[in-house]
């Protein structure tokens, strides 16, 4: 079977970083584009990240283009808390030689998904800036993405506030945008995603990568909650999460939903509000994950590259 073709629009991000990761070395994936969006931390980090690590990757040939560095109606928010000030964690990558696409980012989604109508999927794991704005000057992107699936919201509760998660949580006004775009939005939320951690366990199976685990994965995996590995609970992966749907939805047992988000609430801004008895559904909600089934994919996926990567 033909890989599936993906663009990827993001903010990294320890996560992020993870996703774009997957999105390379998954044999079932065909990389097309990246987008970069401000969210984690300021635009021109994220897209530096992004294009430090499409060099050290090697994955030169596919465009990264900067698109929004700011919401649509409110202050950019960041997660460097999180991510650290430069958005890799610790991480340092060698600087990039190849420069950005010289097109905004939405641009290039609007661009892509307009070549070839039904093949690319669209997976966004920032705020939801760069698909709004994309959706906004041409909607017709909603019938020509193949799917499209988010990291962002929850049918609980959220990390950015109680009600909120962090990427509809930066832009709402662009979340409800997307969310009323006409097409379904597969919405990978936390009550998915931290089901699956980057357990002590998982990290020593993400050292036996050799360089490429020691390098990059367990660093990414390890910055905030178990540098030295003694946190039960690990490390989430959100984005990672959104990626591996694409490829193995098997992996996920999902359900229709209407989600509306909430753009004015005093303690509700950016909650997703998931009604899974609607009769009109706009969404598909993964709820519970394979979480051995989905390691199994990653860490398989990753050791393909392992074995090709310069410094293993
Ligand atoms: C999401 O917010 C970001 O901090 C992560 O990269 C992920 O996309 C989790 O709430
Ligand atoms: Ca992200």
């Amino acid at each position: 079977m033909a890989p599936k073709k993906i663009l990827l629009d993001c903010d990294p991000g320890l996560d992020d970083a993870l996703a774009l990761l997957l999105a390379h070395t998954d044999e079932n994936l065909e990389l097309v584009a990246v987008t970069t969006v401000g969210g984690n931390v300021a635009l021109s980090s994220t897209t530096r990240n992004a294009l430090q690590l499409r060099e050290y990757l090697g994955f030169d040939s596919v465009p990264v283009a900067a698109g929004a560095d700011a919401p649509l109606a409110r202050p950019a928010e960041n997660a460097a808390h999180v991510h650290g000030e430069e958005g890799l964690g610790s991480l340092t990558l060698p600087a990039a030689v190849l420069p950005p696409a010289d097109l905004h980012a939405v641009d290039l989604i609007i661009d892509t998904l307009r070549a070839s109508p039904g093949t690319v999927h669209l997976i966004a794991t920032g705020p939801l800036t760069n698909i709004a704005l994309a959706l906004r000057r041409e909607p017709a992107i909603a019938k020509w993405a193949a799917s499209f699936v988010i990291m962002g919201g929850s049918f609980t509760r959220g990390n950015a506030t109680p009600a909120a998660e962090f990427n509809i949580y930066a832009d709402p006004e662009a979340a409800e945008i997307v969310f009323a775009a006409g097409w379904q939005v597969v919405m990978v939320g936390l009550d998915l995603t931290l089901q699956a951690m980057a357990t002590p366990e998982i990290v020593r199976r993400m050292h036996l990568l050799g360089p490429l685990g020691t390098e990059l994965v367990v660093p990414l995996s390890t910055f905030w909650t178990n540098p030295d590995g003694s946190e039960p609970h690990g490390q989430a992966v959100h984005d990672l999460c959104a990626v591996a749907y694409i490829t193995r939805p098997d992996l996920f047992r999902s359900r229709p939903a209407a989600v509306e988000v909430e753009t004015h609430g005093r303690f509700t801004v950016g909650m997703t509000v998931v009604d899974f008895e609607s009769p009109e559904p706009n969404a598909l909600v993964p709820v519970d994950l394979d979480v051995d089934g989905f390691w199994e994919h990653v860490l398989g996926a990753w050791e393909t590259l392992s074995s090709r990567h310069p410094r293993a």
